[in-house]
């Protein structure tokens, strides 16, 4: 199968060295240009159909070094690499040399049609080529070419984004013929590494915001059913420089998570703080909307720093529910029943105490109870109830005793004690309102103890996500980094 390949070229190459013979020394008769062109139309530029080896057993060996002159930009969503490069191709033409005195010159660079030129190609390549054309080649007295040419490269790129920003992407560049095998075409690597990486240091002009970070070279063997490929691979390692996303993304973003943090110290009382949760959930989300034509968009992986937004939005909601929570609490807990005891033994005695809230002090308002020792007074069994006693936690006692207690209970109904009675009628009922309310009350106070504890312990869980989840998120990141470097 390889030979029937090679057939057609080795028919070509076997009329070329009838005709011709093979590339030899050249003679030149004066060291003028005019007299090395002479010799080189004769014996080299008609023979730029087939490749310069002298013998169909040799390889024509290719080296290939470049220089990375600009990173023009990634494309997340197409996956692709666009650099330019400085590519430098050398090879041999096998017999061709010539006397430097007796030619006048140690070079000339000829035009790249005149001379057979190697396929050279990157497997990467995904776009049409747009690089400039470079028409003149140097040929050297040794009978070396030195092909030196500007290369604008779209190179298809994984693009790794889980750690953006703060990725780092292993671009590779394989050169290679396209068509030749690796019996005929062999690569090889014109420089080392560290000197490619030094000359790029010294020339890369555009970068925007990938940082060249270390390059790499790899020969490898392409190998088909259809025979064996030369190929040499660089890969490219990049950095991104987070600077812009930082400050865009990042930096905004923890500010209004630290907003929403300490608007936890508004009085819960007010709607004022979940209307300004509102506020700020809406403003997050004008902000990520914003921001968006800054984040990556690829289909395999999700960045870590989507899932840092929603983790921040997710935690501003969660805040906002807990103030409705809390709100609600404040004031519609006159209509709520009695805290069950569990729940003020859970909350009021041992949350409180987590939460460092101390076990709330007695409060000074007044309290009305009945005044049992005074039942004696009265010989109406269903008014005994006649006296008030309305004590103040001051100590301030006052006994309303009805004025003229009935010592005597044969005396004949009076207008005026049938007039005290009334009154005292009328003050049970007012104590029994007033106590009722007062029952209500303190069901309500409970409740917004309830409220004020559950707000605070839940303010310390918010504090508690809040450091967990970003020191895990920097924490992968740093890792990451440095597995990645
Ligand atoms: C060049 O000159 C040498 C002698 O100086 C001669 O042997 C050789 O054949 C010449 N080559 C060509 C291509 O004319
Ligand atoms: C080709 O080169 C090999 C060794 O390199 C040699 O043995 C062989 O004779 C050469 N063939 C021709 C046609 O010159
Ligand atoms: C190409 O390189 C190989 C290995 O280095 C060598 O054996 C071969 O002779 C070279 N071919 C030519 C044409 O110089
Ligand atoms: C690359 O540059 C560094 C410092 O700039 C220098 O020490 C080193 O020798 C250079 N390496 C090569 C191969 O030129
Ligand atoms: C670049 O990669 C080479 C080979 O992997 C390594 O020896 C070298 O230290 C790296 N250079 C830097 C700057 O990381």
């Amino acid at each position: 199968m390889k030979i029937s390949h090679i057939k057609p070229l080795a028919l070509i190459l076997f009329f070329f060295s009838l005709f011709h013979g093979c590339v030899a020394v050249l003679n030149c008769t004066s060291p003028t240009p005019n007299s090395l062109f002479t010799e080189l139309e004769n014996h080299l530029f008609s023979k730029n159909q087939i490749p310069p080896v002298a013998n169909f057993s040799q390889t024509l060996n290719v080296t290939i070094s470049f220089t990375v002159v600009g990173i023009l930009g990634v494309d997340a969503k197409a996956q692709t690499l666009t650099t330019f490069l400085w590519q430098v191709l050398q090879w041999d033409i096998a017999g061709l040399s010539w006397d430097e005195e007796q030619c006048g010159t140690e070079r000339v660079s000829v035009p790249r049609e005149k001379l057979w030129v190697p396929d050279i190609h990157i497997s990467e390549f995904m776009d049409e080529d747009k690089s400039p054309h470079m028409p003149y080649v140097y040929l050297y007295n040794t009978g070396r070419v030195y092909d030196d040419k500007p290369v604008r490269v779209v190179s298809s790129c994984k693009l790794e984004i889980y750690n953006f920003p703060f990725d780092i992407q292993t671009c590779s560049l394989t050169f290679g013929s396209y068509l030749h095998f690796a019996s005929e075409i062999r690569m090889f690597p014109g420089r080392t590494e560290e000197q490619i990486l030094n000359e790029t240091k010294d020339v890369l002009e555009t970068n925007g915001e990938w940082d060249l970070f270390n390059i790499t070279v790899v020969p490898s063997r392409l190998q088909l059913d259809s025979g064996d490929y030369s190929e040499i691979k660089f890969q490219l390692i990049l950095r991104r420089r987070p600077t812009l996303y930082v400050v865009n993304l990042l930096v905004p973003s923890c500010f209004l998570v630290t907003l929403d943090l300490f608007s936890f110290l508004l009085p819960p009382q007010g709607v004022d703080r979940s209307s300004f949760k509102m506020t700020l959930i809406l403003g997050y989300t004008v902000f990520l909307l914003i921001m968006n034509d800054l984040l990556p968009v690829t289909g395999n992986t999700t960045p870590l720093i989507n899932v840092f937004f929603s983790i921040s939005l997710a935690l501003m909601v969660a805040s906002l529910l807990e103030t409705v929570f809390i709100t609600n609490i404040q004031f519609s807990s006159s209509q709520y029943s009695a805290v069950p005891h569990w729940l003020r033994v859970l909350v009021l005695r041992y949350l409180a105490v987590v939460v460092c809230m101390p076990p709330k002090k007695k409060s000074d308002r007044v309290t009305v109870h009945l005044n049992p020792t005074n039942k004696d007074v009265s010989p109406d069994s269903t008014r005994n109830k006649s006296s008030i006693n309305i004590t103040e936690n001051q100590g301030i006692s006052t006994d309303l005793h009805p004025v003229n207690a009935p010592t005597r209970p044969a005396a004949p109904p009076e207008p005026a004690l049938e007039e005290l009675r009334k009154l005292s009628r009328d003050l049970t009922a007012i104590r029994l309102q007033v106590d009722k309310h007062f029952q209500g009350s303190k069901t309500a106070k409970e409740w917004q103890m309830i409220g004020i504890v559950i707000d605070r312990l839940l303010f310390g869980l918010y504090i508690l996500f809040i450091l967990a989840s970003f020191v895990t998120i920097t924490g992968i990141w740093i890792l990451n980094n440095m597995y990645a470097a």
